[in-house]
């Protein structure tokens, strides 16, 4: 059947016609921008589960099928032939770069790699034990201070480019210092003979010492990973940065909002919590049913980490890649980690379970992403971070879309009010003790 072009919607025994939207890949949407100014009425969808805030031309994402794109090209065909950087640019920029746009691109990304010296003393003032994500999301606002030029709400095209070529470089300057400055070691400076993700290891696990040899496996995982990170349309930390940024917030600002959205452990803070989850399992003896009678028991608070997601009912394509790559890169890496085998367990016993079959419960990107940080030498608590950090493009190609829409308004929900009415101020002397 054809799509109408308007759904009839009868309040108070009037009928008021809405526009139909209808995307390139058949979704459909029922416009509801002048509801309220022509009915007095909101829709409310708390936690926005049928809400779309934007349209986009960024990423497709189809649930039930297990279907994620990046500007129309397959995440498997990217991940089996692209890398994180020209992943980037296809998200920012919205194609495929060209050999001489691809290498300008990384040329700047390579010239802007160094942070001001004075920000290097911010680090050395958190405590040993602070969570790398407190200290990568302050940072990066702390960028802007810096950088006054390029928080203007008015960008022209080129310093935009300019504001975005500097935070892809930078961003993974302060992760690394983030981790050197946890495990108490002397921050290594990027070095820009290094291409962008050999050079972030580099500044990662070199120590003055002696020499860090940069395994090629490892690049290729990191690589993998980053890109199945870079975007997924409208997602927590995603609304986050286009939230902030809709009020003309500069981009530095909006980016760390982003990441505080993502240390969340329902969002990108769950790959942390999986590793810790699988390692508690573990300890007790590596039996699994205990945890999945946890996870259904509906007076437990415990579930599944890596578990379920808001829009995949079906399966994740990510996880269903790096599942994959987990068992690659160890087997390259000669490492046996018996937590995948736990991992492995856990998913087969939940995968038969009435509970998480009936709710459409499936290992999500971050199931078996810990599994391979973990396999690099990257601590549990960096794991997020890597998770900002493959995320990066998608935020700034979410943000530039909704920053070049000249359609773009603030972003500002309405609620429906449920608390006390027009009640009268009493002075504190009247009201009793
Ligand atoms: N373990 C046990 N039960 C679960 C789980 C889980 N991991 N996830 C959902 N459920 C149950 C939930 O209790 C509810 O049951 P009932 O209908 O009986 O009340 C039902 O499934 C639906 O769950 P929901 O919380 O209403 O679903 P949601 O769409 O609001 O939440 C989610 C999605 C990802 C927050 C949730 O599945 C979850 O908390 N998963 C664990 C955390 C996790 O792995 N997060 C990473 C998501 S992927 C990375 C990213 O992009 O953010």
């Amino acid at each position: 059947m054809a799509t109408p072009k308007t759904a009839k919607l009868e309040l108070e025994g009037k009928v008021y016609e809405l526009p139909i939207i209808e995307g390139t890949e058949g979704e459909k949407a029922i416009d509801i921008t002048k509801l309220r100014a022509e009915t007095n009425y909101i829709t409310l969808d708390s936690g926005y589960m049928n809400t779309g805030a934007c349209t986009s031309a960024v990423t497709f994402l189809d649930g039930e099928k297990g279907v994620l794109r990046y500007r129309g090209i397959p995440i498997e065909e990217l991940c089996a032939s692209s890398t994180f950087l020209e992943v980037s640019f296809l998200l920012i920029y919205g194609h495929l770069p060209t050999t001489e746009e691809f290498s300008k691109f990384r040329e700047k990304i390579r010239y802007h790699s160094l942070i001001h010296e004075d920000l290097k003393n911010y680090f050395n003032n958190y405590p040993g034990q602070a969570h790398p994500m407190a200290i990568l999301s302050s940072m990066v606002c702390s960028l802007s201070a810096y950088y006054p030029e390029l928080i203007k709400a008015d960008q022209t095209p080129d310093e935009r480019d300019g504001t975005i070529t500097r935070m892809l470089s930078k961003v993974r300057v302060l992760a690394a210092f983030a981790y050197k400055r946890s495990v108490g070691q002397a921050f290594v400076y990027p070095r820009n003979d290094l291409m962008y993700m050999a050079n972030f290891l580099n500044m990662m696990f070199a120590v003055p010492a002696e020499p860090y040899e940069i395994d090629p496996v490892i690049v290729k995982a990191m690589d993998l990973l980053f890109i199945l990170h870079a975007d997924h349309e409208q997602n927590c930390s995603t609304s986050t940065v286009r939230m902030v940024g809709s009020s003309k917030a500069n981009l530095f600002a909006s980016i760390s909002a982003g990441i505080c959205a993502l240390w969340g452990p329902l969002h990108g803070g769950a790959n942390q919590e999986v590793v810790e989850m699988l390692e508690m399992i573990q300890k007790d003896g590596g039996g699994y049913k205990k945890y999945i009678d946890k996870a259904k028991d509906k007076n437990d608070n415990f579930r599944l980490m890596g578990f379920g997601h808001r829009v995949y009912k079906n399966f994740d394509p990510r996880a269903k890649i790096i599942k994959k790559a987990c068992d690659d890169v160890l087997n390259k890496l000669g490492i046996h980690d018996p937590i995948l085998e736990i991992a492995k367990g856990l998913e087969e016993e939940a995968l038969k379970d009435s509970y998480f079959v009936e709710r459409k419960l499936y290992p999500n990107v971050d199931f078996y992403s810990g599994i391979i940080y973990r396999a690099i030498g990257i601590p549990t608590n960096m794991f997020t971070v890597m998770f900002a950090l493959g995320r990066l493009p998608g935020w700034i190609g979410q943000w530039k879309e909704m920053i070049e829409d000249k359609n773009m308004k603030i972003c500002r929900p309405r609620q429906i009010y449920t608390g006390e009415v027009n009640r009268k101020y009493v002075p504190i002397e009247k009201r009793g003790s």
